[in-house]
């Protein structure tokens, strides 16, 4: 395995592979609310660059619903973090922010779908994941449609798996 790039030792609390510990929330005005299990997996081959993958289940059944994999850069010598996404709905994103110690806040910088996406569209997302005191990671991520303003989407906590 190669050394992380020292370029991402502000994020070398993410490395690896956490699952969520109990069943995440998913709520919208919208929507029936719902609950989900995810994995998530950030790995690096040397680069100064993150690779992750979010996938995510049915709690009962165990299929897999929603997915993300992209890339995570940090802009030298600055706290600014960059997420470069694609999402299984058609959505792909690009997603920046600050990093705060173990705080991670970020924001919709540019967005694009395929011509035949679901409706309603998604205008905006911003998500914060967290790396609590007691060694748990937490991600929240809210979202505005064509419908809706700013709202919670999804709230979950996760533990690093052996
Ligand atoms: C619904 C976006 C992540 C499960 C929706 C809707 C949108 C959306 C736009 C429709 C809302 C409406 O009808 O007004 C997103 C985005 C995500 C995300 C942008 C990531 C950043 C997830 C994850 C799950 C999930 C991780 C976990 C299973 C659902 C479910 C619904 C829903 C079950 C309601 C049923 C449906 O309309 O398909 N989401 N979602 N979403 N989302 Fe997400």
């Amino acid at each position: 395995h190669p050394e992380l790039n020292p370029a991402l030792l502000p994020l070398d609390w993410l490395v690896g592979t956490w699952e969520s510990d109990v069943p995440g929330k998913g709520v919208f005005p919208t929507i029936t609310p719902f609950r989900y299990t995810e994995t998530l997996h950030f790995s690096h081959v040397g680069q100064p660059i993150l690779n992750f993958t979010f996938n995510a289940f049915h709690v009962e059944s165990k299929m897999p619903l929603h997915r993300e994999c992209g890339f995570i850069r940090m802009q030298p010598e600055t706290n600014k973090v960059a997420f470069i996404i694609a999402q299984n709905s058609g959505l792909v994103e690009i997603e920046e922010g600050e990093l705060k110690g173990q705080q991670l806040n970020l924001q919709t910088h540019a967005l694009a779908r395929i011509s035949f996406a679901k409706e309603p569209h998604v205008k905006q997302i911003s998500r914060l994941f967290q790396l609590r005191p007691d060694g748990k990671l937490e991600q929240t991520v809210s979202m505005a449609t064509d419908n809706q303003s700013m709202m919670q989407h999804l709230h979950i906590t996760y533990c690093r798996s052996a």
